[in-house]
């Protein structure tokens, strides 16, 4: 068994101790969340765990193999840094960071001393990114042909989503929330995975009045790997988080939606399902966790590093804050 940590129990923290419940190799043992009321609850839901002080004591306790860290982006390397110090692989959710400082140091010291950190684009474990990777990675036989473009559309009947509701008023903030950094990063966290660094050549970004809230709508273009990118992405529409992510290439293409729910493959006229949704989720998820397993007991895996997020992370920043070139 694998002893883990939990730091942020709200939507996110909860979704992943449900996931981890009966796991046969991980095991969360000890949680903490700074507000005393989502502790209190997530105690009497699970009443095996057992809760820590602080964050701090948290990750001191003896016998912990790894961090899972789910508070919002800025206490992320903080956290991340102590549980290094104290020697535990770590996971940190995405985005990595509101200090672009402070995660470079991260990542120098991650590499000096050969710790295992990653960050959760859960996308990286999905037969989506399998499969393009197969189609049009660096190693790719390219079986459909040349690619020609990728397109990226995002609607949202309402922001924050539905489910994701009870979150915290960051999450529709512009500081450190909206669905870009959100939603947006996983589906650039795959471009990039398959073709190397974005360069943004347009972004245009809708923002509400108030100076607070996060964006509305982004409309963008960029180029990775001499491929021009379009992203559409806002609120609007009926469903709650609609997502589609299509590559076109010469002789067939691949098209992602609802996140690991439907990846299907067309080569020439021949139009193939890669598995019916559950699957693919199901798929996806059990991966998932072997890949953080392997990352705990310091084996080779396919999870993203800290380096790779932040690259993400500065894709979405540049789109975010694009001023055109005079
Ligand atoms: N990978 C994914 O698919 C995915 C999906 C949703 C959210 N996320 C990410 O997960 C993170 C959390 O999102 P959420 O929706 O759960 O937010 P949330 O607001 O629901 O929960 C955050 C929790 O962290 C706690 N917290 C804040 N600072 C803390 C600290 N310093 N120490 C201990 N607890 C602290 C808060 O009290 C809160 O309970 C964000 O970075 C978000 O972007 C990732």
């Amino acid at each position: 068994m694998l002893s883990i940590g939990v730091v942020g129990l709200g939507v996110m923290g909860q979704r992943m101790l449900a996931r981890l419940a009966g796991h046969a190799r991980l095991r969360v043992t000890r949680v903490w969340d700074e507000n005393p009321e989502v502790l209190r609850q997530v105690l009497a839901h699970y009443p095996l765990l057992r809760a820590a002080t602080s964050a701090e004591a948290l990750i001191r306790e003896p016998g912990l193999h790894g961090l899972y860290i789910a508070t919002p982006p800025g206490p992320h390397i903080a956290l991340s840094q102590q549980a290094l110090d104290a020697g535990l692989a770590v996971l940190c959710e995405k985005p990595l960071t509101t200090d672009f400082d402070a995660a470079r140091e991260c990542i120098a010291r991650i590499e000096r001393e050969r710790q295992r950190a990653a960050v959760n684009y859960s996308l990286a474990s999905s037969t989506g990114l399998a499969q393009l990777q197969l189609a049009f990675g660096a190693a790719s036989r390219r079986p459909l042909g040349a690619l020609a473009s990728v397109g990226i559309e995002l609607r949202f009947a309402a922001w924050p989503r539905p489910w994701q509701a009870g979150a915290g008023p960051w999450l529709s903030q512009r500081a450190e929330g909206g669905f870009s950094r959100e939603v947006l990063s996983h589906f650039i966290f795959v471009l990039q995975r398959v073709l190397g660094p974005a360069r943004v050549t347009r972004s245009e970004v809708v923002y509400p009045d108030d100076g607070v809230g996060s964006e509305t709508s982004l409309e963008a273009e960029l180029v990775a790997s001499g491929v021009p990118v379009t992203i559409s992405a806002g609120i609007g529409g009926e469903r709650a988080d609609d997502n589609r992510m299509i590559w076109r290439a010469s002789e067939g293409e691949i098209e992602l939606r609802d996140w690991f729910g439907v990846t299907q493959q067309r080569q020439g006229e021949r139009v193939q399902s890669l598995g019916d949704a559950e699957t693919l989720r199901m798929n996806g998820m059990t991966d998932q966790l072997a890949h953080w397993a392997a990352m705990l007991e310091g084996r080779s895996h396919s999870l993203p590093g800290f380096a790779e997020a932040l690259a993400v992370q500065a894709t979405i920043e540049s789109l975010l804050k694009y001023t055109p070139a005079p």
